[in-house]
């Protein structure tokens, strides 16, 4: 029997639900949609993972993804395909210097991105999603609060620059994003003029000041959908290919230049946290009930409700 039937097989015997992200493999994310789960950009994955009736979520994608399957349903069971996949903002922002930084500025509303650990989540006011945060910030900015933002400085200062709010900047990156290169994009650009360019704000901001649509995953997707262009150049994941070819058959995708001036590598356009979910330790980890994610329930009390109000938040738009 080849491996995705013994993992459907073990899926429904156990009443568990495959959550998985657009930037894991094809063959996940086609197994994710065939079990009766989903695949989706980190805010929805959340939601579902919460609304779901199987009493285990195995998640496909990164550790905080887990975390925040986790924080939501904490009467559920949450299993990671590798407990080693992480993020690098959530790496860059450990939680006690992350304190420290709130001490600080204690006049500031704090919020931060959903790529970070459950503590850090715990002494948010707010967690936001790339799908998210600019209306979020807005809210609060109409309010007349002060932001201090946490950890992507590139989606901070690109919510900054949208809603002209007061936001300290906590200085985290992607690896990923980072190192797509403006230069080399142009030219890009310039050789497809056909083509609009796609652009997650996780990018520096030179990036993002060539696209045409900047948004999250879901948002990147819609646009692959929905507009005119035969040709799409895009800034994120490569992973996200095979949903905007399902989208969309006749779309032509090209991958945005990573090696411009100063780049060290060809492409990498691929996260390799994401590359470690596979179909073999998916199988292990829901047969052995392998890599449960486990909160302290103090902490995740607190997150919970910061990341309550996005979803509340987000519901009501
Ligand atoms: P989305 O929330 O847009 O899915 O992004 C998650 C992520 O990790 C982007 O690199
Ligand atoms: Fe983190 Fe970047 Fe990987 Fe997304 S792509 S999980 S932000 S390192």
């Amino acid at each position: 029997m080849a491996i995705q039937a013994k993992i459907k097989q073990l899926l429904q015997a156990k009443n568990a639900v495959l959550v998985a992200h657009y930037y894991v493999s094809a063959e996940l994310q086609i197994l994710a949609e065939e079990s009766g789960g989903i695949v989706s950009d980190s805010l929805e994955m959340a939601r579902f993972g919460q609304n779901s009736k199987a009493d285990i979520i195995v998640v496909a994608g990164v550790k905080f993804m887990g975390e925040t399957a986790k924080i939501l349903s904490p009467q559920k069971t949450v299993l990671v395909i590798d407990k080693n996949a992480t993020c690098s903002l959530d790496e860059d922002c450990p939680a006690a210097d992350f304190a420290k930084f709130c001490d600080e500025n204690p006049e500031r509303k704090v919020v931060v991105y959903a790529n970070t650990s459950a503590a850090v989540k715990a002494r948010a006011d707010w967690v936001v999603t790339s799908g998210s945060a600019v209306a979020v910030v807005q809210h609060l900015h109409s309010l007349g609060e002060k932001i201090l933002w946490a950890p992507d400085k590139h989606l901070g200062r690109y919510v900054q620059n949208q809603t002209a709010a007061d936001m300290l900047l906590w200085q985290g990156a992607c690896v990923v994003h980072e190192r797509f290169k403006a230069d080399a994009l142009a030219n890009l650009k310039a050789l497809h003029p056909e083509a609009a360019v796609l652009v997650h704000p996780e990018s520096p901001q030179a990036v993002v000041d060539l696209a045409d649509v900047i948004g999250s995953t879901t948002a990147l997707i819609e646009a692959v959908k929905n507009r005119a262009e035969p040709t799409f150049i895009v800034a994120t994941d490569n992973g996200i290919f095979h949903k905007m070819h399902q989208v969309n058959p006749t779309a032509k995708i090209i991958e945005a230049p990573t090696a411009g001036a100063g780049a060290d590598c060809e492409s990498c356009a691929h996260c390799g946290w994401m590359e470690m979910n596979n179909l073999e330790k998916l199988f292990s980890a829901l047969k052995n009930g392998e890599n449960e994610i486990i909160i302290e329930p103090k902490i995740g009390k607190k997150a919970q409700k910061s990341i309550q109000k996005l979803l509340d938040f987000t519901e009501q738009k």
